[in-house]
């Protein structure tokens, strides 16, 4: 059985919350939820399935935290694994880069392991994002300060499309 880890960075706490809620609905323990500010490459390497997720900071930025862990993620050897990725923005007070951070993740990990999790971006407001890849979010783009109100929704599609895609 393939083992998942789910890794966060978090600012103000809506990536970890929601980092957290994913877990719920995937039935990952909360020992298996790593907040970035203290996670190492061996606690990369021992997952099957990777769960990245990071805020959008300074203007399309890198959570802080994840400043220093993307060179980790960078550095390890991803071979084999599955990767998707999550993360908050806001796409009413930074329309041109929403979500940017899912972007910056998704390309440093596209060419070493499988990204999954793609999102149509229908239902979104926004006028840019380095998140949108032909056309679709490399992951799944949550905005917790205008729209928590269909963050529920947004999950629970999304972790179920990863079970399917996990098959
Ligand atoms: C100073 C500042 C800069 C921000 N820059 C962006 C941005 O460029 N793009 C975006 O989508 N959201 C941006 N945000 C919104 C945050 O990503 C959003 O509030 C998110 O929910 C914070 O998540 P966290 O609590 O997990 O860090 C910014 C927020 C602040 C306060």
């Amino acid at each position: 059985m393939s083992k998942t880890g789910i890794f966060y960075g978090s600012s103000g706490g809506n990536t970890g919350d929601v980092a957290r809620r994913i877990a719920s609905k995937l039935n990952v323990d909360s020992a298996d939820v790593r907040d970035v500010a203290s996670a190492t490459t061996d606690d990369l390497t021992q997952y099957d399935v990777l769960l990245f997720g990071s805020s959008t900071w300074g203007l399309g930025d890198l959570q802080y935290d994840w400043e220093d862990f993307i060179k980790t993620v960078t550095a390890a050897d991803l071979s084999g694994k599955k990767v998707a990725l999550f993360g908050c923005g806001d796409s009413s007070s930074y329309p041109d880069t929403f979500c940017n951070a899912l972007g910056t993740i998704y390309k440093a990990v596209k060419d070493r392991a499988t990204v999954i999790g793609f999102v149509d971006t229908a239902g979104y407001s926004f006028d840019d994002s380095e998140a949108v890849i032909d056309g679709r979010f490399a992951g799944l783009a949550l905005d917790e300060d205008n729209e928590s109100n269909l963050t529920e929704e947004r999950i629970n599609r999304w972790t179920e499309q990863l079970a399917k895609e996990l098959v």
